[in-house]
């Protein structure tokens, strides 16, 4: 069952003689449960692609249908109510807050939006990512990799139906970049959940159960 699909998806920034068309036309369909790895070169439309999949921003034409449902139909609100839901977002910068530890960073997304935390299931998570020992630490006493499985725990806290990693691994080293990004498999298969990944990196893309490349804005070639 596909949980992700575009139709004919383009995005135009600027207008006139400034015109950039980032997106020319995406036809995307990913299956329930599958990882898909986006590459391309700089510029191509990757981040653009991510955003409107996950709701962050409206493409100028063409649809993003989540679960058979068109995103874009739905109201701001009912649109950040469905990103908070169903969406789990990982960027190349962890952001994480300084002052909060380790435990109170990776909730703070549920607080916010006045969740019960289930603390079993927080602690299951930071246990598959190797965090259980560290929740109490602040994000300045880690290493990068560590900062950033923790930015991944937050984003499973919510218990997303699709994860969306715009180059998670862009900031750590090779043998760093394989560990947490086979933990990211090991959470999203135990949890049942989707990933879309953009990277950079082909030995990272080779984890993945396909590739789709991107360029200037086209699908040129899925394997
Ligand atoms: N907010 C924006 N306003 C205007 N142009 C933009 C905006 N965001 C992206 N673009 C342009 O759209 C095109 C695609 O950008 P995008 O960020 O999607 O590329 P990318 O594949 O993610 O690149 P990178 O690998 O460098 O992150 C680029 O030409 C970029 O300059
Ligand atoms: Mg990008």
């Amino acid at each position: 069952m596909s949980i992700l699909q575009t139709e004919n998806l383009t995005k135009i920034y600027g207008d006139g003689e400034n015109a950039v068309h980032a997106l020319r036309g995406i036809n995307l369909t990913v299956e329930k449960g599958e990882f898909t790895a986006i590459v391309g070169t700089s510029g191509s439309g990757k981040s653009t692609l991510l955003h409107m999949l996950g709701g962050l921003d409206r493409p100028t034409t063409g649809k993003v249908m989540v679960d058979g449902k068109d995103i874009f139909s739905l109201s701001e609100e009912q649109l950040t109510i469905f990103r908070r839901r169903k969406i789990g977002f990982v960027f190349q910068s962890y952001n994480l807050v300084p002052v909060l530890n380790l435990y109170e960073n990776i909730v703070l997304p549920l607080e916010l939006d006045g969740k019960k935390i289930d603390r079993e299931y927080i602690d299951q998570i930071a246990e598959t990512l190797g965090l259980k020992d560290r929740l109490e630490a602040l994000p300045n006493q880690l290493s990068g990799g560590q900062q950033q499985r923790v930015a991944i725990a937050r984003a499973l806290a919510g218990t997303p139906s699709i994860i969306l990693a715009d180059e998670p691994t862009g900031n750590l080293d090779s043998k760093t970049s394989q560990d947490v990004l086979s933990l990211l498999k090991v959470t999203s298969e135990k949890f049942g959940q989707t990933i879309v990944m953009i990277t950079h990196n082909e030995e990272i893309a080779q984890m993945a159960d396909r590739i789709i490349h991107i360029e200037d804005g086209c699908i040129f070639r899925r394997n």
